[in-house]
This record gives C-alpha cells, structure tokens and sequence, in this order.
C-alpha cells in the first residue's frame, strides 16, 4: 500500500481523498512546523511514495535525499512553490506540483477586504471605539480615503491579479494601471472603457509607471530571485504620498524594514500585507505604526477553499502515484 506523509493536518477533505484511494496516510503528529531536521528525520528511511507539503516547509536537495528514489511526488498545498528547490526535485525526478486556481477568488476577496480596510482605517477605528476613545460623532474623525474611480495599480497580472483588477473595474469603477512581462490585450478588451472614453485597464512596460500613477498598489507576482525587494526604499519613493501599498504575494518582495521607514516618514499614506519578510517574524517598526494593517499569511483562509487546496494537493499525488500526469505538475 502507497504511503503518503502529510508534514502538518490540514482539511480532512484532503486526508479522505488521500484515504479513499487506498493510500496510508501518516500526519506529522505535532500541530506545528517540522523544522528541516525534523522533516528529514520524518522522511529518512525512504518509506514515503509521496510527500503532501506546505509553503512553510523548506523543501531542498537534503530533503529530496532524504525522501529517497521510492518518493515520487511532494504535493505542495500553495499556489506559490518558493518553499521548494525545484532544481534539485528535477535532478532526482522527483515531481512537485502546487494548487493554482481554487484560492483566486479567496486571495482576491482578501486583497480588496485589505485595499477596504486601509483606505477607511477599519482596524485604526476598531482599536479606537474599543479604547473607549469614542465620544460622538465628529467632522473630523479618522477621515480615511475614497476607493471607487481612483487609479489601482497592479503589479503582476496573473490569475489572482486579473481578478483584484477585474473587482476594482467592475465593483468600484476604477482605473487599473498594471505591469506584467507580458501585455493582456483580452483583459484590457474585457475591462472596457470608462466614461470619458478611455481604456478602464493600461498596460505599462514598468513598474515604475505603476508606481508613480496608482493610488493603490498591489503585489501579485511570485517570488522569484528577480522580484526579491522589488519594492525597496527607491521605489516607494516613486509613489504617490497619498498611496497605499497592498501585498498579498510573498513578503520578501517587499523590503519591510524600507516599508516601516517610508510609512513612519510619511512617504506613502498606508500599506496593507498579508505577508513578511522572514515569516513568522514581523519588522517591530511595523507593529508601532497606525498605518499599516497586517493579517497573518490567511489571504486563503477560508473553510472552503483550504479545503478545496488540500484536495486538489491530494489530487495530484493521486495522479502521481498512479502513473498518470498531475493536473498542476511544475516539472
Ligand atoms: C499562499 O500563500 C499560497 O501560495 O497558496
């Protein structure tokens, strides 16, 4: 019988299907991150014909090598595959997979709950009324910033991109300005025109152009050595004062200490993450400003679709393990 490790519990949906096609399935029994040593010393005896992973597993050549030649598949449960090297997985043919497409929606939604809460001060007001501070309503009073006909900028217009900007155009009328490595004529086709005639979506050949147009930004690109710090000191220079900067993509992208110094010096008004630079850590600068709203890496989080990740992960190890090609192979 196959036998599939699972480095964390995730949604039993995931579990079921792994079960339901005859495999053993043998949970990492400690509710918490395997460090490296711990995932090799789980995975050494090269008992495993498939690994179900996270994104907050690192995945490298040791752990291949610990996994051995019976391990066919590491089904990483993430759209984003950083947590793995995937060099060495293709040297050791070792197949690894991620779950696209069934988070777009979710990510999106958490992207625009992010965009919402920043411009309206929603968090700054929650602490506000629950400090007792409030005393009636006032003409000036936590004054945040509008959403709709304002000029959203997006940077990376994939799956997830292309939705926030589809939301932004349809939902609040706004323009988009968005960078990609390449241009998407049919969305901007989709995106129409707005009253004055002119396109509701512009592509720019940089990010730059973005950055010094929008009034939100929002990060959508993987990370990859080429968009490490994309956004440092420099670049939030380029931005508006007035601009928000979202990123629910990879938090080294953004370099967080640059981000504390421009949101304390008052370089751009606000920024809204879901992600950081050494995760769990966060920059202590940020934690001692009102404007920044920070939730905890859950721009998937919801029952549906974590379920919906750890059965398409389960998917993909099934087709792994059946000789058949993964629907989300990456290599
Ligand atoms: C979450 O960050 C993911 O990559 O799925």
């Amino acid at each position: 019988m196959p036998k599939v490790f699972v480095t964390r519990k995730v949604a039993q949906a995931g579990i079921d299907k792994l079960s339901g096609a005859g495999y053993e399935v043998e949970i990492n029994p400690q509710d918490k991150v395997l460090s490296k040593e711990e995932l090799i010393y789980y995975l050494r005896e090269g008992k495993y014909d498939a690994v179900f992973c996270l994104l907050t597993d690192k995945i490298d050549k040791e752990v291949f090598e610990a996994a051995g030649p019976q391990c066919k598949i590491f089904g990483n449960m993430a759209v984003g595959f950083d947590n793995i090297d995937v060099p060495s997985a293709k040297e050791k043919k070792i197949m690894v997979t991620n779950t696209p497409g069934v988070l777009t929606d979710t990510v999106a939604e958490h992207t625009f709950a992010l965009i919402l809460s920043i411009a309206r001060r929603i968090s700054e007001g929650d602490r506000f009324a629950r400090a007792g501070k409030y005393h009636g309503w006032e003409p000036m009073m936590l004054l945040g910033a509008d959403i709709s006909k304002k000029t959203l900028g997006i940077v990376g217009l994939g799956r997830i991109g292309s939705r926030v900007a589809h939301h932004a155009v349809k939902g609040f009328e706004m323009n988009v300005l968005y960078y990609d490595v390449k241009r998407n004529e049919e969305f901007e086709k989709e995106s129409g025109v707005d009253s004055a005639g002119s396109p509701q979506a512009k592509f720019c050949a940089t990010v730059e152009e973005v950055l010094k147009n929008a009034d939100f930004v929002s990060i959508h690109v993987p990370l990859m050595p080429e968009t490490q710090h994309l956004i440092n000191a420099e670049r939030l220079k380029m931005m508006k004062k007035t601009a928000y900067l979202v990123n629910t993509s990879r938090g080294p992208i953004v370099d967080e200490k640059a981000l504390a110094e421009a949101l304390k010096a008052g370089v751009i008004r606000g920024a809204a993450i879901d992600v950081f630079e050494h995760e769990p850590a966060i920059e202590p600068e940020l934690l001692k400003l009102e404007n920044v709203i920070m939730t905890p890496h859950i721009a998937s989080a919801t029952e549906e679709t974590r379920a919906k990740m750890a059965e398409l992960a389960a998917d993909n190890i099934i087709a792994a393990l059946s000789g058949q090609k993964p629907p989300n192979l990456l290599i």
